[in-house]
């Protein structure tokens, strides 16, 4: 990175005037997970409950993101770390933009997540560990990935033949096993307006 001759230009409006005017606080919901457990289905739901109670919201998601911004990454451990390098620092800025933010990304890398955490103030990045056993995730299989795994067509899968480092401490942990979508989707809600962003 050359950060040489580069200066900082502060605007006029800040975050907290954005949030002010949206009426909300904003912040970024991190959901990480196994493939198949529960992310895209989750935050889908989430934004929508959240639109409905007049909230802003933008959702990034996992293989969207990859069709465009990410398009040049694959699977590697480094590209997967690149992959949430990006999503991180463009995740911070919607949050600046005063935007309740909800990143779906597997994301199986302890330190790639502790980055992103890093990247926003305190309270501000919320760790939403989306839990199903491996077995369930490949009995699930919505997208035919668990099925080109054991045909040998499918490499570096999280879980399998690429680790999943599971979250030690995250802000919620959904159990997707033993829990409605609907009920997940309160869950998160309920935390936000716990804390006080909604
Ligand atoms: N309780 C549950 N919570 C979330 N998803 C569930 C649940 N029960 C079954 N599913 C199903 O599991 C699948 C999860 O897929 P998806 O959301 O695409 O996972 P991911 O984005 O984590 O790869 C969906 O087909 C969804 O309908
Ligand atoms: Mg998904």
């Amino acid at each position: 990175m050359n950060q040489k001759n580069i200066t900082w230009h502060e605007g006029k409006v800040q975050k907290a005037d954005r949030q002010h005017l949206n009426g909300h606080k904003s912040a970024l919901l991190w959901f990480t997970g196994l493939s198949g457990s529960g992310k895209s289905t989750i935050s889908v739901e989430v934004e929508r409950k959240l639109h409905e109670l007049g909230h802003h919201t933008y959702r990034l998601d996992g293989d969207n993101i990859r069709h465009g911004l990410n398009g040049d990454l694959a699977f590697s451990e480094e590209d997967r770390t690149e992959n949430i390098r990006r999503i991180g620092e463009v995740s911070k800025l919607f949050v600046d933009a005063g935007i309740i933010t909800l990143a779906a990304f597997i994301s199986p890398y302890k330190k790639d997540r502790a980055f992103a955490r890093s990247l926003l103030p305190d309270g501000e990045f919320i760790e939403i560990y989306i839990q199903a056993s491996i077995e369930t995730c490949a009995s699930r299989d919505p997208k035919g990935l668990y099925k080109k795994v054991k045909k040998g067509e499918l490499k570096n899968f999280s879980g399998i033949d690429s680790p999943y480092e599971i979250p030690q401490s995250p802000e919620i942990v959904i159990d997707t096993e033993n829990q409605r979508i609907d009920e997940s989707v309160l869950q998160i809600v309920n935390y936000l307006k716990n804390k006080g962003f909604i």
